[in-house]
């Protein structure tokens, strides 16, 4: 069964002079470990669609199923509740809190939990992503591909099984790239789905199937 699956799924912005379709009528299912990539020019919808199949935002039309289950009529509330027990998210700008270690950073949305044995879960995903040595590190002592690595085990913190990443290279150099992609393989390794958002033409040679959006419609 897929993890997550987007049926004739439309999303409209409204406002007062234009309404733009940013999806039309999209249909596609992620499996549980496959790592696909979404590309398309600029506008095209891609991020509109991550945040709908994220459940970080709702459909105009159509409906999103997570583990078979539609979402578009949960409450605000169960869907937060069901994105974090779900989703992972890793961004191009990384977002990560200057004045927090690595650590800290990874620990972040668990921090509410005041579970005793969260550092040590932290430390074993920073050492996961290769930044065993990087633990007690803030953001600005760390180069780009470090950062992003913190990035990609804090979206781990809640063991999800889909992560969904914005333009994960998008801020790095080819090589940096190629290993934050490496650490991607590796989730997906483990029966994580990736969904990444790309204009990267070498981020191909590391997924199972390429999605390709024009004008919101999947091609
Ligand atoms: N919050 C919003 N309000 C109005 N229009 C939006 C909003 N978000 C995106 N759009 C429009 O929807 C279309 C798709 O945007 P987006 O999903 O961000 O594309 P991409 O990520 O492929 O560049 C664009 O025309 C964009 O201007
Ligand atoms: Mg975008």
């Amino acid at each position: 069964m897929p993890v997550i699956e987007a049926r004739g799924v439309t999303k409209r912005y409204e406002s007062r002079s234009e309404t733009v379709e940013a999806l039309a009528d999209v249909d596609l299912a992620i499996e549980p470990g496959e790592f696909v990539a979404v590309m398309g020019p600029s506008g095209s919808g891609k991020s509109t669609l991550l945040n709908v199949l994220g459940l970080l935002d709702v459909p105009t039309e159509g409906d999103v199923y997570l583990d078979g289950e539609p979402t578009v009529r949960l409450s605000d509330r169960e869907r937060t509740r069901a994105r974090k027990r779900t989703i992972g998210f890793v961004f191009q700008n990384f977002y990560l809190i200057p004045t927090l270690t690595a650590l800290e950073n990874v620990e972040v949305p668990r921090l509410l939990d005041r579970d005793p044995r969260m550092e040590e879960r932290a430390a074993d995903l920073l050492r996961r992503v290769g930044l065993g040595d990087r633990l007690n590190y803030r953001p600005d002592e760390l180069s780009g591909g470090q950062r992003q690595r913190v990035a990609i085990a804090r979206a781990l913190v809640n063991d999800p099984r889909l992560v969904l990443a914005d333009e994960p290279t998008g801020n790095l150099d080819r090589e940096t790239g190629r290993s934050v992609l490496t650490q991607f393989e590796d989730v997906c390794e483990q029966g994580v789905a990736v969904v990444a958002v790309t204009h990267d033409d070498q981020v191909i040679d590391y997924t199972d199937r390429v999605v390709n959006i024009v004008d919101g419609r999947i091609q």
